[in-house]
């Protein structure tokens, strides 16, 4: 066992590290490790046996949440890093977990923060590219529709993007679905999987509940099923609400984030069949000229797999797709815009 003594600086903190007998090393960073998602993301990310290091990142506060998380008894190594030390907060990572940027205030919408996170999200994007350019890079800032393209082409214009690589976070969705049908079916949430595709905003979450078992609790184009469909499409909006001006979800993201981190550390160590909806570069809308679109996706060692058609729809959820697709189109071109005007 090899340990390190704990080192200090105004820009970096390193709390025990400790190398373990398991096989793989997986290193994750965290940029915005500060923030209301990020600190409890990375609780939960000291909390997973498969994540060996942690290196957290904010321009604000990281080094204070590594030194409180480094103190939970697993046994990753936990290094925080302050404004200056992005490059060196990305040395050696694999993953990179990216929930910096504001979030909404009641009354906005996710493309509301387009102005400030686009920036943001294509600096990250950019220091990835230099420092980590083989990296896995999980989106979670907002509006992902428009920041999972924004980071493709900055991965672009360096020469280093691999779309297998590339991941924006729908996971929430997804938990959120699986909780309020459950709610009505009466199942076990965790049991209760349902299929979240499209985007990540609005009219652009299309929940497939024909295709979960315990979907037939509800018929289909009914106004229960009607009310469901809005619940899943706004339950972002539910939780603005009710923090009244203090930001957006933040625990259940952390939650959702880890659970798909988890899935991907789980894939990227060999483990097969391990599916889950997230916003990739996809050939399912290309011909309509969207070049993103979350789907099913089955995660393999060098990331994506396969990449699931939607299967059958019902004509309700037909509409929803149809609903979704011209503004899921607006919010990726207005990502590349953005991209091609910097
Ligand atoms: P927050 O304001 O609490 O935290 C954001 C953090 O990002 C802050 O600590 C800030 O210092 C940091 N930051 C800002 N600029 C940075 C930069 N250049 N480099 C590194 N860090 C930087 O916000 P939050 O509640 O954690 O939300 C973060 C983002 O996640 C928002 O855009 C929000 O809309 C989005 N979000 C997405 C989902 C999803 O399902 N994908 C869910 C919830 C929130
Ligand atoms: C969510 O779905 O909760 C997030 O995208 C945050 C938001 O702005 O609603």
């Amino acid at each position: 066992m090899l340990s390190r003594v704990a080192l200090r600086s105004t820009s970096r903190l390193t709390t025990r590290a400790f190398s373990t007998t398991q096989a793989r090393h997986t290193k994750v960073a965290v940029l915005g490790a500060g923030g209301g998602i990020g600190q409890p993301l990375s609780l939960l990310l000291k909390s997973d046996p498969l994540v060996t290091s942690l290196s957290l990142y904010d321009i604000r506060g990281a080094p204070g949440v590594a030194a409180d998380v480094g103190h939970v008894d697993t046994g990753s190594e936990v290094v925080g890093y302050a404004a200056d030390g992005l490059d060196a907060a990305l040395d050696g990572v694999e993953v990179v977990v990216i929930p910096a940027g504001v979030p909404r205030k009641p009354g906005m919408t996710r493309d509301d923060l387009f102005k400030t996170n686009a920036s943001i999200v294509c600096d990250l994007a950019k220091a990835v590219a230099k420092n980590a350019p083989k990296a896995h890079i999980l989106v979670i800032s907002n509006p992902v529709n428009s920041t999972v393209p924004i980071v493709a082409r900055t991965l672009q214009q360096a020469g280093v993007y691999d779309p297998a690589k590339l991941f924006g976070i729908t996971t929430l969705d997804v938990v959120r679905a699986s909780r309020f049908l459950a709610g009505i079916a009466n199942t076990d949430p965790i049991k209760t999987s349902v299929t979240v595709v499209g985007g990540h905003s609005g009219v652009t979450i299309v929940p497939l509940i024909s295709q979960s078992p315990a979907g037939n609790a509800v018929k289909l184009g009914s106004e229960e099923w009607k009310a469901l469909v809005h619940r899943i499409q706004y339950g972002g909006d539910e939780v603005v609400k009710a923090k009244d001006g203090a930001g957006s979800a933040t625990l259940s993201m952390a939650y959702a984030a880890a659970k798909f981190a988890n899935k991907l550390l789980r894939a990227l160590k060999g483990e097969t069949g391990v599916v889950t909806p997230t916003f990739v570069e996809s050939p399912l809308f290309k011909k309509e000229g969207i070049d993103f679109f979350a789907s099913n996706v089955e995660l393999g060692p060098n990331g994506v797999a396969k990449i699931h058609e939607l299967g059958k729809l019902s004509p309700e959820e037909q509409e929803l797709v149809n609903a979704a697709l011209p503004e899921l189109k607006k919010n990726i071109e207005k990502g590349y815009e953005f991209v091609a005007s910097n």
